[in-house]
């Protein structure tokens, strides 16, 4: 089943280390070629010596155990095809997140451009400590929920490496299912910032986190991706840093010759102010001032015109599929229908603003996606990452 793959399994310095060494046996057994790399504290669990007989190679631990003309780290990320941390500890996936390369395998995650996928486990309440979680959303890798039950620290709770077989099908889904391989995917994410003077600005709640992990997933997925968005995000695809609403439509448009596919997951805000003052502005004696607003463009509907006027010229062959989100409080389906006839995109994406469990600033959604010609599929609750999938999913599965 993995015959001319490479794995590269990283084990870090946990109890649930002595697990993965049928986790390799599954590895080899499907015909893979097996690397191993691990940090010094994993070596207290496992010794070097089973695992390099269950992977048939040296086990690299030290930047010098690798015995090639490339520098260590460079030549174990280059010659696999997929890394596999299991156990991540919370030390580790911390080090990862933040860039810090102190080890041998720490460095090669840090140069690995290929899918990651980690599987934590630590003890529950290092697992529900918001450092961690921090660090977890700060990954773009695939990422393997531990499980709840027993745990070696004695402790009853969410902690326990999920099962070998959950690794195993999801490296097996990670090296053969490319669903968006060669397609070049757009996505904005964010609240537009709308300045008002040097020190002031209209903005909104978007958190970004929707469109970023649509982001993630598109890449996971094979896609070549870039992400045009107002918040601060350290990815190792293509990131384009806006500011406004113009800012926006100004990279989106550069990007739209280019594209397969265009999601915008942007808030955009619906108007700016008509004059940025140049300076700070002075609290006066009256107690109201006046801001004039004037209509920002609606990007979206500019690029669906676009679209069309690409399609009357002969020329749509090359126009990219284009999806909205569509963020509402009440009448979420009705109002939904009517903005993609308004619009004229390919898909919008539907979600009730008005729950305080999915949405803006939360990590879980809840959306229906509406195609052009009506036709609905409602995903249910569940994290951005697996929305996303969903979303590629319905589009492109
Ligand atoms: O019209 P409304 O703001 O509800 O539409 C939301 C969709 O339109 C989102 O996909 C958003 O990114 C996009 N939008 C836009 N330009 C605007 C306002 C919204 O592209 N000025």
């Amino acid at each position: 089943m993995l015959s001319g793959k490479t794995i590269l399994v990283g084990i870090t310095g946990g109890i649930a280390a002595y697990k993965i060494c049928e986790l390799i046996r599954m590895y080899k057994c499907a015909n893979a070629e097996v690397l191993v790399v691990c940090t010094p504290n994993a070596l207290n669990f496992v010794t070097r010596l089973t695992l390099q007989n269950l992977s048939k190679n040296n086990v690299a631990v030290e930047e010098f155990d690798i015995k090639d003309f490339n520098p260590e780290h460079i030549s174990y990320a280059d010659r696999a095809d997929i890394m596999v941390i299991a156990p991540a500890t919370a030390n580790t996936i911390s080090k990862i997140a933040t860039g810090v390369c102190d080890n041998l395998l720490t460095s090669i995650a840090c140069a690995f451009t290929k899918p990651i996928l980690i599987a934590p486990a630590m003890n529950c309440n290092m697992w529900e400590n918001p450092l961690i979680r921090e660090n977890l959303n700060k990954l773009h890798c695939e990422i393997l929920e531990p499980e709840s039950g027993y745990l070696a620290c004695g402790y009853e709770g969410k902690g326990r490496l999920c099962s070998l077989d959950k690794i195993f099908d999801k490296t097996v889904e990670l090296l053969k299912y490319k669903l968006l391989n060669g397609k070049k995917i757009v996505i904005t994410s964010g609240g537009t910032i709308e300045d008002i003077d040097p020190v002031r600005y209209i903005s909104n709640y978007s958190s970004g986190k929707m469109g970023l992990a649509l982001a993630d997933t598109a890449k996971n997925l094979g896609a070549d991706v870039t992400l045009i968005t107002t918040t601060d995000v350290s990815r190792k695809y293509n990131v384009i840093k806006v500011k406004s609403a113009l800012d926006m439509k100004s990279a989106v448009e550069n990007e739209f010759d280019s594209a397969d596919c265009i999601i915008m997951a942007a808030a955009v805000a619906d108007y700016r102010v008509k004059e940025i003052s140049p300076r700070k502005m002075k609290k006066t004696s009256d107690d109201e001032i006046t801001l004039t607003l004037v209509k920002n463009p609606d990007i979206l509907k500019d690029l669906c015109d676009k679209k069309k006027n690409a399609a009357t010229a002969d020329i749509s062959a090359s126009a990219p599929l284009i999806i909205g989100f569509c963020a509402e409080s009440e009448n979420l389906i009705e109002n939904a229908k009517e903005k993609i006839s308004k619009k004229g995109c390919d898909y919008l994406i539907a979600n009730d603003i008005s729950r305080k469990d999915i949405g803006f600033s939360n990590d879980y959604n809840e959306v229906t996606i509406i195609n052009k010609n009506g036709g609905m599929k409602k995903l249910e609750r569940a994290d951005k990452k697996t929305i996303a999938r969903g979303i590629f999913e319905e589009i492109y599965g």
